[in-house]
């Protein structure tokens, strides 16, 4: 059977790096009838809208989209698209993994890190619910969202995720000292909810010890799960510990849809020079093929990165290397037929 999925090629590098994962698709003979459909910036130049009401219909059908980076512009202008689709089919876990490659030089290259970022993706202080306080924008206020029935739902997720994956232990990331009301309803969801699952550790960290933690000991850590703004910004630390943006994927998992991208976002300063790596898209779309049930092709096309990476021939120059999306993905392909 085919599956039918929605394709966004985005702004910035993201036709560049779509482009390269299809034919890595292509190439492992995923059963995938690909949709395209437009947004970001490039659909509000062309069409006037940056995200159509096609795009919408296009996920909502088929449940499932593969999403290339999407300008937001800074301060005004439209409201990030990332969001609005997040929002709009209530993807609530944004599942975002970590992990070292084995042979990839990187600045921990000595220590095995594989941890997995549970982002709570619908409220904190992304709930969109701000204004400004005239006269002349005397003011800005900007409300953070905790609700008891969506940190359930995103702790539940995280500990369910663990227990599939046979994960050990639960981290619970917060600001509970300061946030007394919004983090300390977090973690006390959090405290309660681990007393379901015996079978994992579960222990909680305050944010700022986090950022140390993670630089320090990042082995230390397993599944993390935190708030939306937290989640944001410690999987850009996770993705650096790793090796950059150009390794970490992300997936956007709701009850009716789900959406797999990059963490990185349009990368404007090597926008249409072929020198984007396209290995975090590529990894998200092992995401995908888990999520539609094509386990073996995942588990294929990361051996093939990993392969590839540890090779160190074709590395792209965000990992220190001279090769450019094409010849990557070139050598990737050679390595899935081979
Ligand atoms: P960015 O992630 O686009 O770039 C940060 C740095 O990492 C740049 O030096 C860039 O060249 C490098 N980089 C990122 N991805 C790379 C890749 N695949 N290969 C090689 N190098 C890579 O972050 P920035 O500059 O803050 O954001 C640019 C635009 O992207 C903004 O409009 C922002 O709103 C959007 N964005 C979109 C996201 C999404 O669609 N999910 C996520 C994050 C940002």
């Amino acid at each position: 059977m085919s599956f039918k999925v929605s394709l966004i090629r985005g702004d910035g590098i993201g036709p560049e790096i779509v482009d390269a994962t299809v034919r890595v698709l292509d190439a492992l003979q995923a059963d995938i009838e690909w949709e395209e459909v437009r947004a970001g910036s490039g659909a509000f130049k062309d069409l006037g809208t940056p995200l159509p009401e096609e795009t919408i219909s296009s996920i909502g059908r088929n449940g499932v989209v593969l999403k290339g980076p999407l300008e937001t512009p800074i301060g005004t202008g439209f409201r990030s698209i990332n969001v609005t689709i997040r929002k709009h089919f209530d993807m609530y876990a944004n599942v975002r993994p970590a992990k070292t490659t084995p042979g990839l030089a990187t600045r921990f290259q000595d220590v095995a890190i594989d941890m997995v970022i549970v982002r709570e993706n619908t409220e904190g202080a992304y709930a969109g619910i701000e204004h400004v306080i005239p006269p002349n924008r005397a003011a800005a206020e900007t409300v953070i969202l905790c609700t008891r029935w969506a940190s359930e739902r995103i702790v539940r997720h995280a500990f369910e995720y663990a227990r599939r994956c046979g994960r050990k232990q639960v981290t619970l990331v917060h600001k509970a000292n300061i946030l007394k009301e919004t983090g300390g309803l977090f973690l006390e969801v959090g405290q309660t909810i681990a007393r379901e699952y015996d079978d994992i550790a579960f222990n909680d960290i305050i944010i700022d010890n986090m950022c140390m933690q993670m630089v320090r000991r990042p082995e230390q850590f397993d599944v993390i799960v935190t708030t939306n703004l937290f989640g944001d910004i410690l999987s850009d630390l996770a993705a650096g510990l790793i090796g950059g943006l150009g390794l970490t994927p992300g997936a956007n998992i709701g009850n009716g849809a789900s959406m797999f991208e990059a963490v990185h976002g349009t990368a404007p300063d090597i926008a249409g020079k072929g020198l984007a790596n396209p290995t975090a898209l590529l990894r998200a779309a092992g995401m995908m093929l888990d999520h539609l049930g094509m386990v073996d092709k995942g588990r294929r096309l990361e051996e093939s990165i990993a392969a590839v990476l540890a090779h160190g021939k074709a590395i792209t120059g965000d990992l220190g290397g001279r090769a450019g999306t094409a010849e990557y993905t070139d050598a990737l392909i050679a390595e899935i037929g081979g």
